[in-house]
């Protein structure tokens, strides 16, 4: 994934007058710091050189994993068309960005953080965007626990590690209270993963639907295995971005879990492709979740014609429509 010319412009101006020293320092300071999930007493973002070191490096990666996972409710739900955006935690606006790509008909966001700094650096971003629910994105700081408003969809990216447990709970209830839809997105760690299984269940006990990742709405069949599930964004690197992030490659794959939850009414989901299938002569294996709630292995083999070929085309994180029998 590209970012969005409007964005990738927007971020190499805003960082363009800074000091190549301090970014790399604060850059070092926030890689050290978000390695250690755990309740931040203060904001991690202390200032304007943090949230332009944290757009720099860290920006381009949670808007491809938001990007990725609002793509995949799309996908489950092409009707959802929704006008309104909370960004919960919003920070500079990397969901903002994410979900007026996927949503051309979202008309009103508001992105709510607790770092001026950074909801100041969002705004200036967002001043020449391409969408005009951008450009007049509205930019509150706010410290949670506070009331969320309403929304027909919400996003909670990448927040609920700076909280305590108990806070996150409050966190994501409050989010979901008003929303229609609500994705929350995590690094796709273990520990990442606990926090959107913890907030799955908040949100099955609120009443809504689980639509992504998860064909179904009962308990993770990953739960209580040495396996988590989580999917992977490739998001192509800036040359700031490389130089902030050291090494040479072009691109990094962002690991990440979520999940997305909706009082829409949707239809039965097909299976999701839980890992790169592995493609062997004449045969692919897959892993999948399966709208039943169970995971597991499918072999597709040559001899299953359009099958075959539909299954060589899929991709870890994908929707499997095909039938393996
Ligand atoms: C890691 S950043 C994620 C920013 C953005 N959502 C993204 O995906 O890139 C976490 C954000 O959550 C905000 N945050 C954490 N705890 C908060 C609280 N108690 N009240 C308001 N904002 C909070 C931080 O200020 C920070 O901007």
């Amino acid at each position: 994934m590209d970012l969005p010319a409007d964005l990738a412009a927007a971020l190499e101006a805003a960082t363009a007058d800074l000091s190549l020293r301090e970014l790399e320092a604060s850059v070092e300071r926030l890689i050290m710091r978000y390695r250690t999930p755990g309740r931040a007493a203060r904001p991690i973002l202390a200032g304007s050189v943090d949230a332009a070191a944290y757009a720099a490096y860290r920006m381009p990666a949670t808007w491809g994993a938001v990007r990725a996972a609002l793509g995949a409710v799309a996908e489950r739900v092409p009707e959802l068309g929704p006008r309104s955006l909370v960004d919960v935690g919003g920070g500079s606006g990397a969901a903002a960005w994410a979900a007026s790509g996927v949503f051309p008909s979202l008309k009103d966001i508001v992105v709510l953080d607790q770092v001026g700094d950074a909801l100041e650096l969002g705004r200036r971003l967002a001043r020449d965007a391409f969408s005009g629910a951008l450009r007049h994105a509205e930019w509150r700081q706010v410290r949670f626990p506070a009331e969320i408003p309403e929304a027909d969809l919400v996003t909670v990216s990448y927040v609920l590690s700076e909280l305590s447990a108990e806070d996150q709970d409050a966190l994501v209830r409050a989010s979901a209270v008003g929303a229609g839809t609500i994705a929350v997105v995590e690094p796709g760690t273990p520990d990442g993963y606990q926090r959107i299984m913890a907030a799955r269940d908040v949100l099955i006990a609120m009443g809504l639907r689980v639509v992504a990742p998860c064909p179904h709405s009962g308990a993770c069949p990953l739960a209580g295995t040495r396996d988590w599930c989580h999917f992977a964004a490739r998001v192509h690197r800036s040359p700031l971005h490389r130089r902030l992030k050291g090494g040479d490659l072009g691109h990094e794959d962002e690991k990440f879990a979520y999940v997305v939850a909706t009082r829409v009414p949707v239809p039965e989901s097909p299976a999701r492709v839980l890992r790169h299938p592995q493609i062997r002569k004449g045969l692919v294996m897959m892993q999948l979740c399966e709208p039943d709630g169970a995971t597991a292995q499918t072999l597709v083999s040559k001899r299953q014609g359009d099958t075959y070929r539909a299954a060589r085309d899929v991709d870890w994180g994908d929707l499997w429509r095909g039938s393996a029998d």
